[in-house]
């Protein structure tokens, strides 16, 4: 990788999005760029070469299909092998949520025509294909100049949180890729809504930016039902064996999910016997006053209080870049604070790592992987979080990501 180009740090915004734009036409290698939800890892979708770079960029299994992002209905028609002002190629059935919901976080699964424009790898061998119009200023005019749809994942190394920020692109795909458009901390911080209206009932494929109570105002998508399960209704609520899981939305951090322990917000919340699985980079256990070192971050959003009832000393700011990141890398901005961390006798054996997500909903959403990978970054052992609750709007599509981060779920 010779050179990374990052929108505000290039003289010209509107060239480096050309740029980008005539990259993306013929280079089998992805380029990284905002959208409103996360950052989206895009290629040709009509074109196997590129699409083909996605997968070898994330190292993703290609058996999962990729959404195809449009700029414009003309665009998602043709794909439809309809013409491009053929206002029935839609099924009537999405226009009451693409009226309402696009350009913006929602993809809708549509049939795949033979013979199709896209790329065979863009579907991984399904008759459908998912499609979604951004609302990413920044994403549309890439799609515009580009002039052909593009597919894309979200940008990060497959099995870790997803990048809300340019930096987190960087940090998992430093030497894969060769442009990231910066656009800044992403507003909705999860993914789309996956929906498929093409069955009866219609139903929730992922829950995402939008909630089953937006959809279920739709005319056509009142009866619409989820499809998808948390694990916590697999019957896996119980610590799961560790590697058993599949693998997502995880930084390298145990992470502990706590669903709906301690309404109150009362302390005495976390465990006395947090177990200590890191060591230094020379494989030697951390010591601290001649005990196991254990490095604990909390995630705290609408129950715990700061320090979340483990024994520590007064928590004081802890500077949110040491490393140089990028101001952008906690999204919204939030303080991360750090304290000692102590056993019952009052001894030091470690630090604690708190962050505050805050008690409103959608900043959880927006600031909930870049606290994961704030905590990573920190070389973190584990990871305490608090869940929320609420199943019809974005709380669901946090708490789905959090159960798959999750190595141990506490109910
Ligand atoms: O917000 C988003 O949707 C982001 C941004 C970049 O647009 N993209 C994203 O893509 O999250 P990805 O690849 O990480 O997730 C795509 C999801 C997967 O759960 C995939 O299984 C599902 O969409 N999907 C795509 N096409 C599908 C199809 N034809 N049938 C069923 N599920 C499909
Ligand atoms: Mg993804």
């Amino acid at each position: 990788v010779e050179e990374w180009r990052i929108l505000p740090e290039a003289k010209d915004a509107v060239a480096a999005l050309e740029d980008a734009a005539q990259y993306l036409k013929t280079s089998d290698t992805p380029v990284a760029f905002p959208t409103e939800t996360v950052y989206g890892l895009g290629a040709d979708a009509t074109r196997s070469g590129s699409v083909k770079g996605i997968y070898a960029a994330k190292g993703r299994p290609s058996d999962n299909p990729l959404i195809v992002h449009v700029a414009d209905l003309h665009m998602l028609r043709e794909l439809l092998g309809k013409k491009s002002d053929d206002q029935d190629a839609i099924p009537s059935r999405y226009q009451t949520l693409i009226d309402r919901f696009w350009p913006g976080p929602l993809t809708i699964l549509l049939p795949n025509p033979q013979p199709s424009k896209l790329a065979p790898e863009v579907t991984a061998g399904l008759t459908t294909f998912g499609a979604r119009m951004p609302s990413s200023p920044l994403a549309l005019s890439l799609i515009k100049l580009a002039g052909v749809p593009l597919a894309a994942p979200s940008a990060n190394a497959s099995t870790k949180p997803s990048p809300t920020a340019a930096q987190h692109v960087k940090d998992d795909l430093d030497g894969r890729i060769e442009i990231i458009l910066d656009g800044g901390p992403c507003q909705v911080g999860v993914e789309s809504t996956v929906v498929d209206g093409l069955c009866e009932p219609p139903v929730v494929l992922r829950p995402g930016g939008i909630g089953m109570e937006e959809l279920r105002s739709c005319p056509g998508w009142e009866n619409v039902v989820k499809a998808y399960k948390d694990h916590s209704e697999e019957g896996k609520a119980a610590p799961r064996a560790p590697g058993m899981k599949y693998k997502h939305y995880s930084p390298k951090a145990r992470v502990v999910l706590y669903e709906s322990t301690y309404k109150d917000g009362s302390a005495g919340v976390l465990p006395s016997d947090i177990e200590v699985t890191g060591a230094t980079e020379n494989g030697e256990a951390r010591k601290t006053n001649g005990h196991l070192s254990k490095r604990i971050g909390v995630i705290r959003t609408q129950r715990w209080k700061s320090g979340a009832g483990l024994e520590c000393g007064a928590l004081q700011p802890a500077p949110v870049n040491p490393d140089a990141h990028d101001d952008e890398y906690l999204n919204p901005a939030y303080q991360v604070y750090k304290g000692d961390l102590k056993n019952s006798q009052g001894e030091v054996i470690g630090e604690l790592f708190d962050i505050d997500l805050g008690q409103d909903t959608k900043r959880i959403a927006q600031g909930l992987f870049s606290a994961l990978r704030e905590l990573d970054r920190r070389n973190i052992d584990t990871i305490f979080v608090d869940g929320i609750e609420g199943e019809l709007d974005i709380a669901a599509a946090v708490m789905n990501r959090l159960r798959k981060a999750a190595s141990e779920i506490r109910s």
